[in-house]
């Protein structure tokens, strides 16, 4: 009897291997076994889902290093156009470039409950934070820019297990900046959040010349105008170590929250005023790497910031509405530059 029960085990474990051997086979971002099958949040690896010549589009709801169909850049063009010759008036963009900062305390205070962003790609696609929250790591300074609901600091913090790590959070907002002192895991001993405008003439409260090993900027370039770009980044250089690294993404030129603009919405070429009053541009990735060299140059024929681009690519996603046979593309810009 318990001979063959253990025969049974070993045909059941067998069958499981072939299984397990057949699923190998299929890599995780084409399985079609919910099971195995890689979904967003395992995290999702960017750049891991590519679409084959013959794929059906609508087999899953997202590719990877989708190239925009012509179909879909003669619709953008034309709404490029439409957007051009229905910009902003006047005296709304005096309005919305006076106080930026005012519309982006109204978002958080209009947006309590959707700020908390579970970010599971943040440690994969920016090795370096994974490194710097290792128990061994040492003395590190981490500075989030335009952190908002601090969507990267409290998931740093939360892996964190380096009793050295200093992260600081900054936001011109004050709202965002309340909101990230008033969540559950904020501690002052590791973390502190701070008011700073990454292009104003002050550094962050608390911090040096030369005293940060990594900045991070995810999704805060694009709230600036271009006008203010130049003293940004010389901030970042002024306040990083030599050395130290910036870890950057944001939105790239196509991507569908830009081609989507309707009327009235457009400030300059690529830069928008959302419906909320918070400004956005879209970068093209040639611009962004003059812009962090220094070659975007300086108005007053400074010596501009430079730092060295270690990796610069663009985040092409193709997303698909299967229900209702919609493409829609989405484009990132992700990055790192280090000062020199
Ligand atoms: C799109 S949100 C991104 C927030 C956060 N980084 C994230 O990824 O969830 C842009 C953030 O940049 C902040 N911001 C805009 N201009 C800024 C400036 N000049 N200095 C500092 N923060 C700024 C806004 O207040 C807002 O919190």
């Amino acid at each position: 009897m318990a001979s063959l029960e253990l025969a049974q085990d070993k045909h059941t474990g067998q069958q499981q291997q072939q299984q397990q051997q057949q699923q190998r086979e299929v890599p995780p971002h084409r399985s079609h076994d919910p099971q195995y099958n890689q979904k967003r949040s395992d995290p999702f690896q960017f750049g891991s889902r590519y679409l084959g010549e013959d794929d059906d589009v609508f087999e899953f709801n997202a590719w990877d290093h989708v190239e925009t169909d012509d179909a879909y850049k003669e619709y953008a063009e034309q709404q490029y156009a439409m957007q051009r010759q229905a910009p902003v008036s006047e005296f709304d963009k005096k309005r919305f470039n006076s106080d930026p900062a005012k519309w982006w305390n109204l978002f958080y205070k209009n947006n309590a409950a959707n700020f908390f962003k579970d970010r599971k790609w943040l440690q994969q696609e920016f090795p370096i934070l994974d490194k710097v929250t290792q128990e061994d790591a040492g003395p590190v300074t981490v500075l989030e820019i335009g952190a908002g609901a601090g969507n990267t600091a409290f998931p740093v913090l939360a892996k964190n297990k380096n009793p050295q790590l200093k992260l600081h959070a900054c936001d011109f907002s004050k709202k965002a900046v309340e909101v990230m002192r008033s969540h559950e895991s904020y501690d002052p001993k590791v973390m502190q959040a701070d008011v700073w405008d990454v292009a104003g003439d002050e550094l962050p409260p608390g911090l040096g010349e030369g005293s940060v090993d990594v900045a991070v900027m995810v999704f805060i370039f694009s709230a600036l105008s271009p006008l203010q770009w130049q003293k940004a980044v010389e901030n970042v250089y002024r306040v990083l170590k030599p050395g130290g690294e910036v870890c950057f993404r944001d939105y790239g030129r196509g991507d569908l929250a830009q081609v989507r603009f309707k009327k009235g919405r457009y400030l300059e070429e690529n830069f928008y005023i959302r419906g909320d009053g918070t400004r956005v541009y879209f970068f093209e990735k040639d611009e962004l790497a003059d812009i962090w060299t220094g070659k975007h140059g300086s108005a007053d024929g400074a010596q501009a910031a430079r730092f060295e681009i270690e990796e610069l690519g663009v985040d092409r996603r193709l997303l698909v509405n299967r229900a209702k046979k919609l493409k829609m593309y989405r484009c990132w810009l992700q990055g790192r530059f280090r000062k020199k």
